[in-house]
């Protein structure tokens, strides 16, 4: 397995007589990759057809002859000023109908397509010039898909492309209103033309009308991304990155991952745990310098699932970001912790994000490896010391983990297009049960939902999955492996209307779900034996065993042989017990931990990463607060 450390430089934003010793100092620090280029469309292209190529040579060449291997970013993300005047509605609209204007970065609409064929334009240029360049290994296309919101819009480029869409998915309009089931209330269409985005209706819009245009947005995602993929592909070897964003699940990454080579995503791990975690004022104070002990490593799984085991953290957290509501900065030893956790899970590359932090615009608050005077920050100690580390430890083999957890985007919008409760979130139900996994030492594969094969598990969780694919479906029936199924599994046909006959309706396992609840916070329903049932509560009926009962004796979990059915979300004691009583029917070890720790298991190695403020012992072992620890296996 190859591991290497990176970082995300912008010679533009420097005098051209710092680049060749900032190379020499990132060398110096260990590092062997660098990032340019993904925000630099008003220097390539100043004016509209008028390219400026003379600088990107320099700083390319710059920085490969002290060493460095170059990821070149298409600039995308950043439309210059005059691709405005160009395409007045290039902007993507908000819910509100409101242009998202020019000002800050990401502002165009997926749907346009005068803008889309503009970046597959500009990434050929690029491709022409420095596609077979050696010193270019690897691209990255566009950034961070998804972020600030910029999935979803509400254009009339996207209102004109939507009913494209929907006439070929649907092909006569009658087949729509029938599988949208617009008789009621009146809102059958009688052409394509005839249908609007849902946004600014007087009520809620159909649901089927919400996840029609939720799937139509991820699949114009991955159609811009394509458009790139296939101006660059003929032009160069090198593989082709995105580098995604933690929590963004507005478009199905699996899907825009088939056009990649290399998936990769940005790691913000304090940001993440003030800005997009639900967890109590506790929680969020015992972790506010290290970030949440299971939010990385859900991310590194997930991602480790797109392209065959190839992936990166393309942007590493080396200190206080700036854009949370709060922004401590890490524990000694974090940064240092999260890069190692990152290759424990099978990182190629760990790449820190920025080199020096910019004494302008947006981010003049966010932490680099260096300070804006161009001394060394904090973060720069730790991350040469992970270089030294690299270099001295043995290769570490990748394995499967055995347990498997399914997730599935589309469930996501399913469930946000109807929640039923203000608290049922599809990535905290399915980030719960990875968290109770994780609590006991487990290593768990994430898989999509269109998995044909679970040989080799010894254990499968699915929870939330909103339809349950015949692959799947065959796949857990051949699979010895205990599967968990639920809550709300295969409750909604693929237009998000209930499931008649009643799901989860899976051979074998006679249980039908014949009414749900949401529950507000503070609300828990008890198990007999421990733990409860918060959120999300069904009421189960069939023939399959009970194997929980709520207090008042009705089912809350059924099985059928190794088929097993969750009629409710399960507080932190009830996943304890769950995955207890799995776990001896899987012959899978469990152990406990320590607050804090957490384990993963590679081919070769098992690593400790110490996430408490505090010093811990398990097993003999003593880790420091963000200590890291390995040892064969
Ligand atoms: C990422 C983004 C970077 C930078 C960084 C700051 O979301 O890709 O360009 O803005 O956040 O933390």
């Amino acid at each position: 397995m190859k591991r290497a450390l990176g970082v995300c430089y912008y010679p533009e934003h420097w005098p051209e007589d710092m680049w060749a010793r900032d190379a020499t100092r990132m060398v110096k620090a260990g590092i062997t990759w660098v990032r340019i280029g993904e925000f630099a469309w008003s220097r390539l292209e100043p004016q509209p057809g008028q390219f400026d190529f003379g600088w990107l040579d320099r700083a390319i060449a710059a920085l490969a002859e002290a060493g460095l291997k170059i990821v070149l970013g298409t600039p995308s993300a950043t439309p210059p000023r005059w691709m405005l005047a160009r395409f007045p509605d290039m902007l993507a609209h908000d819910a509100t109908g409101r242009a998202r204007g020019f000002g800050s970065r990401r502002h165009y609409c997926h749907s346009h397509a005068g803008y889309r064929d503009a970046a597959a334009d500009m990434c050929r240029v690029l491709g022409r010039r420095y596609g077979r360049d050696p010193r270019i290994h690897a691209w990255q296309i566009d950034n961070e898909y998804g972020c600030h919101d910029t999935v979803i819009s509400y254009s009339d480029a996207a209102r004109d492309a939507f009913r494209d869409w929907l006439a070929q998915r649907y092909q006569s309009i009658d087949a729509l209103n029938t599988a949208w089931g617009n008789v009621f209330w009146s809102m059958e269409y009688a052409q394509f033309d005839d249908i609007d985005l849902p946004n600014l209706t007087v009520t809620e819009p159909n649901p089927a009308h919400v996840l029609a245009f939720r799937r139509f947005a991820s699949d114009q995602t991955v159609a811009w991304n394509a458009a790139q993929v296939r101006a660059l592909r003929p032009l160069t070897d090198a593989p082709l990155i995105h580098n995604y964003m933690g929590r963004v699940l507005e478009f199905d990454h699996f899907k825009l991952a088939a056009d990649l080579d290399i998936a990769s995503w940005d790691s913000y791990p304090i940001g993440f745990l003030s800005d997009r975690l639900e967890a109590d004022g506790d929680h969020k104070k015992r972790y506010l310098q290290q970030g949440d002990p299971d939010m990385q490593a859900f991310h590194h799984d997930l991602y480790r699932a797109m392209n065959n085991g190839r992936w990166w953290v393309m942007e590493q957290q080396p200190g206080p970001v700036n854009w949370a509501p709060y922004n401590p900065a890490p524990l000694p030893g974090m940064v240092r912790l999260w890069s190692w956790e990152a290759f424990a899970h099978g990182a190629e590359v760990v790449s820190y994000f920025r080199w020096r932090q910019a004494p302008f615009a947006q981010e003049q608050m966010h932490a680099g490896l260096l300070r804006p005077d161009d001394a060394a920050a904090e973060g720069l100690a730790e991350a040469r010391q992970v270089a030294e580390e690299l270099a001295a430890m043995p290769t570490v083999e990748n394995a499967q983990a055995p347990v498997a957890l399914i997730f599935d985007y589309a469930s996501d919008w399913a469930w946000k297009t109807l929640p039923q409760g203000a608290d049922f979130d599809y990535f905290r139900l399915v980030f719960d049960a990875y968290r109770a996994l994780r609590r006991k030492g487990v290593s768990v594969d994430i898989l999509p939902g269109t998995v044909q094969d679970l040989a080799g598990y010894k254990l499968v969780l699915v929870p939330g999955l909103a339809t349950v694919p015949d692959g799947l479906r065959s796949a857990m029936a051949d699979s010895r492996a205990p599967c968990l199924i639920g809550p709300r599994c295969n409750l909604v046909t693929d237009e998000l209307g209930v499931s008649v006959p009643l799901g989860p309706n899976l051979p074998g396992l006679d249980t039908r779900v014949v009414r749900v609840e949401s529950l507000p916070p503070g609300v828990a329903r008890p198990v007999a034996g421990g733990g409860a049932v918060v959120h999300w509560a069904e009421t189960l009926q069939g023939t399959a065993e009970v194997t929980l009962t709520g207090a008042d004796g009705t089912a809350v979990m059924v099985r059928a042989d190794h088929l097993h059915y969750l009629g409710g979300w399960p507080d932190a004691d009830l996943w304890d017990r769950i995955l207890v009583t799995l776990s001896t029917q899987a012959g899978l070890d469990l152990v406990t931990l320590p607050e804090g720790l957490r384990l993963r298991d590679t081919g070769s190695h098992r690593f400790a990463f110490n996430y408490a403020a505090t010093a811990v012992t398990w097993e003999g072992r003593t880790l420091e607060p963000a200590g890291v620890a390995w040892w064969p296996t």
